[in-house]
């Protein structure tokens, strides 16, 4: 795993948009999987800017989802679904086909996971994931837990990811279960980004960078990837040197 302790969080969504665009400009028909949240909303923003200016086009990539809220409509603001369509797949004009993700609504989530795990290995495997990181350092809903394999799979959410996840709904709604990728998935991606910014990161990034490798925090399993980078800024980063 390497570590990237950027200046802010201008610079750190620099960074990361940097790494997706070089990818794509090298290999156009590129498999990624960009994860929804507050933290990638301007290195997505950077990359669709860069992709304009440079005229870098993402139309012959695949696009794999995440993650998403069980019971959530795609219309919903505070969907993955919506997340991604406004922030990537609209600026950069991905058609539909190339658009794969978790069905919220489906009332077979066992097969939706079945399906993706199908689509994900069609495609070759994924080249690229961008991820964040949880205040209980789940990676998109691997929540802390015994074990840490799986692909695919459906999971009761967390205490605190379901008072955390308020944040992007405009009334506060009912979160119990996601639908998520499987450790696996990031562990087999031929290249893993964790972004994390702000000091209330710090404490969950200090545990998943330097504390033992352990699925009560899941995002430490990174530091068994071989091609794994974590972006911080400076206020993420801030209590990596602290001795516990
Ligand atoms: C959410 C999502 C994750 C996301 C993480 C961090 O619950 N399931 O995919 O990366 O939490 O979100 P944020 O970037 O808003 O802090």
């Amino acid at each position: 795993m390497q570590l990237h302790i950027c200046e802010n969080y201008d610079a750190l969504s620099a960074q990361a948009a940097a790494e997706v665009i070089e990818l794509v400009k090298r290999k156009p028909d590129a498999v990624l999987c960009l994860a929804s949240g507050d933290t990638p909303k301007l290195t997505y923003s950077v990359m669709a800017k860069i992709a304009t200016d440079q005229n870098v086009d993402f139309k012959r990539c695949t696009f794999i989802g995440l993650d998403e809220w069980m019971g959530i409509s795609p219309d919903n603001e505070g969907s993955c679904h919506y997340f991604l369509h406004h922030y990537v797949f609209k600026p950069l004009n991905i058609s539909n086909d190339h658009i794969h993700l978790f069905d919220g609504l489906s009332a077979n989530p066992e097969e939706e996971c079945r399906k993706m795990d199908k689509i994900i290995s069609d495609t070759g495997g994924i080249d690229l994931m961008v991820v964040g990181i949880g205040m209980n350092g789940h990676i998109g809903f691997n929540e802390p837990a015994e074990s840490f394999g799986q692909y695919s799979r459906v999971v009761d959410l967390g205490e605190s990811t379901k008072l955390v996840g308020q944040k992007y709904f405009q009334q506060q709604t009912s979160l119990t279960t996601g639908i998520t990728l499987g450790l696996n998935h990031l562990l087999e991606s031929k290249k893993a980004i964790l972004v994390a910014n702000g000091s209330k990161k710090a404490d969950i990034i200090r545990k998943a960078v330097k504390e033992k490798i352990t699925p009560h925090v899941p995002a430490s399993i990174l530091r068994n990837h071989s091609n794994s980078h974590v972006i911080l800024d400076r206020a993420a980063a801030s209590m990596l040197n602290q001795e516990r």
